[in-house]
């Protein structure tokens, strides 16, 4: 029997990433729950997270973590492949609070889809870490795993120069060696990935993606609730957003996937 603590239940979620990659994970957990107080962090002055060290990343998601432990969140929801990959095994036992990372989150039931070869685009650090190849294992050993590192697409992001020839050149030639494998479905590993989609569908059919998101927060939603943490009320939730850098920029660039209704604030950890 879960007892459901109505106070408890509206602390605020704290998410965060390198930069507005985690919206795409933020705006779709927004639809399904609409009521929760949330906070969001893009990691700005550290980006990108894909070429740092391992403790590198262990240090950003600490000073992230305890940003948001002085806030009272109830959960962080790691909306960023890379430090999932890095950082989750390592810090996951030093809050009282849930921390959801992306790709545990989310491998289970892409592993138990009905596939047999699955290809991986994913930052540098994710790659290295195999962490998906491992978690993809643990529910389908028979599963064939293609991982490949893509160093320019964060940026590609983040300057909003999606329409430039050497972008759609440097997409086209990772995709191209991804499909020298047949893989039935590609994992978008990181989260600034699915603003790709108009132009990776250019060479191929976008049904051959998978972006873990909408996977994520519907596991997220099912966790709070067996846990008895979901926000009950209807009551109009607040939202606040962080960067470390550049919140013109990054208000310019989350509009894709989320328009802010106002100006994050600089906070630098
Ligand atoms: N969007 C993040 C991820 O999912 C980080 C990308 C980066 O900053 O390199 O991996």
């Amino acid at each position: 029997m879960i007892t459901v603590n109505h106070n408890l239940n509206n602390r605020p979620i704290g998410f965060f990433d390198s930069g507005v990659g985690g919206l795409s994970v933020y705006s779709k957990f927004r639809k399904i729950l609409p009521f929760e107080n949330t906070f969001y962090y893009g990691d700005l002055i550290h980006l990108p997270y894909g070429n740092k060290t391992k403790e590198e990343l262990i240090n950003y998601a600490r000073n992230i973590l305890n940003f948001y432990k002085e806030k009272d969140v109830k959960a962080v929801v790691i909306a960023c492949n890379t430090s999932s990959a890095q950082a989750y095994d390592i810090i996951k036992n030093e809050y009282e609070f849930k921390i959801y990372p992306i790709i545990q989150s989310s491998a289970k039931v892409i592993a138990s889809q009905n596939i047999n070869r699955i290809g991986i685009f994913a930052t540098e650090a994710t790659v290295k870490s195999k962490v998906y190849t491992r978690e993809l294992h643990q529910y389908n050993k028979n599963l064939f795993v293609k991982e490949i590192a893509c160093p320019n697409w964060v940026n590609i992001v983040e300057s909003g120069k999606f329409q430039d020839k050497t972008a759609f050149d440097d997409i086209n030639r990772h995709l191209e060696e991804m499909l020298e494998i047949k893989p039935d479905k590609i994992i978008l590993g990181c989260t600034h990935y699915p603003y790709l989609i108009p132009i990776l569908s250019k060479i191929v059919s976008h049904n051959i993606f998978i972006d873990p998101a909408d996977i994520f927060v519907e596991y997220i939603k099912q966790d709070l609730a067996a846990s008895g943490l979901l926000k009950e009320d209807n009551v109009q939730p607040f939202e606040d957003f962080f960067v470390s850098a550049n919140p013109e920029s990054f208000m310019e660039h989350a509009a894709i996937f989320y328009k802010l209704n106002h100006s994050p604030k600089i906070c630098i950890l």
